[in-house]
Order: C-alpha cells, then structure tokens, then sequence
C-alpha cells in the first residue's frame, strides 16, 4: 500500500475512527484536484490537494462527523445539505416517509402537509417529491435551520410547492391533511451520553427534548387537534423508549392512534394518530 495511505489510515485507526478506509477514501476524493474517481489502492498523491486534505483530516481526527466536513447526508431518494445547524437526517426518519406513502395510496392528491422541525427540510423534500401535488408547509423555530432547508429546497425548484417558515408549531394557522414531525426527544441523561460526535457537532436545539425528553410531546399533544383535518393523520417519530409515555400524553389530545411502526433495529420510532 502506498505509504501515504497507510500513515493516514493509521491516523484514523489510532483516533478511534470507525470505518477508516471508508472515510480515508471520502475525504481524499473531496480533497482531489482531478476528475477521476480516487480509489485507495493505487493512490497517488498528484490526485489531491494536501492542504485541503491535511486540514479535513484534522477534523474528521477531532471526531466531527464525514457529513458535517463534505455537508452531505443522504436521506430517502437524495442527498442533502447539511451543517452544523441542523440534525443529520437519519434512517430511522425514513420511517415517517414510508408510513406517509402506505396512508395515502393515491400518490396524485391534492393534499395539505405540515412538516413541524423541518430542520435540513429533508422530510418535506422527501414528501413532496413522492405527493406531487400536495402543498407543503415546513416550520422550524431556528433561523439557522431555516436557511439550510431554504438552499435545500431551492436547489430542487420547490420552492413554489414548499412554503418555508420560521415559527413554532404553536403559531400555526390553517388545517391539514397530514402533519409529520420529527422533534428533540433527548432527555437530559441521554444528552449527557451521547457520542462526541452528536454532542459536538449536532446542533442542541434539534435534539434536547427537556429533563425527561417529552417536552414537544406534551405541548404539541394539547393544541395539534386543531390543526388537522377531520379524517387527517399525524405521523410522529418518537425516542426508542417513549412509546408508553407517548400513549399517555396523546390520550387527551382528541385523535385517535392508529398504529406504531418500527426502525432496523425493532424498536418503536413511529407512532400515528388520526382526528376521526
Ligand atoms: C430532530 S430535528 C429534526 C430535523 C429534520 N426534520 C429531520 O428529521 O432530520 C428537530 C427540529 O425541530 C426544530 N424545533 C425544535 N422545537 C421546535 C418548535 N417548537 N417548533 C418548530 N420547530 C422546532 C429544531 O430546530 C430542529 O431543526
């Protein structure tokens, strides 16, 4: 192997970097000067710009996730921008699109959806793509996130088809045909534990869900009801353990729940509700 090549990989390995090769490869070819694909076995380092790569080693070293360096991260059918102000989307998110598509066969309706924490606007983009003609709101409280869901959406022309706004989920007027949020569900604890590479590079706002992370849940459970169509859904993505407190705190909230579904690794990450 190229002398290059291992020096840097053992870098990655002594830093405790999971798949090494792997990020050793993204980062050379997001550091290239040339227009060819590298590869790792027949490297050679006319191919890359040592400066940039130096520099994007040194973070990946210092923990910060390969999205956040190449602002990248694919979701669903895409790949998105993405920052230090917004959440990565995750595959687990990728249930609340599945679940939205098993509801509404009808891929052609005219639908209302309301996407509350758009953060990177990965779910509304998602949506909006598999209903082509539902008209999108997506909200988020931080100016930040805003942004990126803006560029996001506007690199895809949709922003005539996704109405984009800086608010709280309390704020909003008008009713739905389908409301889909994933908030921060984090407790405390949890944040507490969490791998350097979320509690340093994630922003806090998309993942801290107050002392016992059900914050969002019990505001949200009391005012959504107004804010759905009657025969509407809700499809809400929760923490591995909060489907029992989540039952709870949605049985004064006037819909009905219809059923929970579940990520890879078979636990409860999403749970849906109509208003009858
Ligand atoms: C867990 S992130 C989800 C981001 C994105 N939807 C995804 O699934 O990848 C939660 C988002 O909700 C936003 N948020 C937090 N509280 C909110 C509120 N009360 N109203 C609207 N957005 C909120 C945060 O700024 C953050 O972008």
């Amino acid at each position: 192997m190229n002398d290059f090549i291992s020096v840097n990989l053992i870098k990655l390995k002594n830093n405790k970097i999971p798949n090494p090769e792997i990020d050793l490869r993204i980062l050379l070819n997001y550091s290239r000067c040339t227009k060819n694909e590298i590869i790792l076995s027949n490297f050679n380092k006319n191919q890359i710009n040592i400066k940039k790569f130096n520099s994007l080693l040194k973070r990946r070293i210092l923990n910060e996730p390969i999205s956040k360096i190449i602002n990248k991260k694919s979701f669903w059918k895409d790949n998105f921008y993405v920052n230090k102000f917004v959440l990565d989307p995750r595959p687990e998110t990728e249930g609340i699109i599945e679940e939205a598509i098993k509801l509404c066969k009808n891929n052609k309706t005219h639908f209302k959806i309301l996407d509350i924490g758009t953060g990177s606007g990965a779910i509304a983009i998602s949506l909006a793509r598999e209903f082509e003609n539902a008209a999108i709101v997506a909200i988020d409280i931080s100016e930040d996130a805003i942004k990126v869901a803006n560029k996001n959406i506007k690199d895809r022309n949709l922003d005539k088809r996704i109405n984009l706004k800086k608010t709280t989920f309390e704020n909003i007027q008008g009713d739905f045909d389908l409301i889909v949020s994933n908030p921060p569900y984090l407790s405390q604890k949890e944040i507490k534990n969490l791998s350097n590479e979320i509690k340093k590079f994630e922003p806090k706002i998309a993942l801290f869900g107050g002392k016992d992370g059900l914050d969002f849940y019990r505001e949200f459970s009391k005012k959504i009801d107004k804010n759905l169509k009657n025969g509407a859904h809700l499809i809400l993505e929760i923490g591995a353990s909060q489907f029992c407190d989540c039952m709870e705190i949605f049985r004064d909230s006037g819909l009905k729940f219809i059923k929970k579904s579940q990520d890879l690794q078979k636990k409860d990450r999403i749970m849906i509700f109509s208003k009858i």
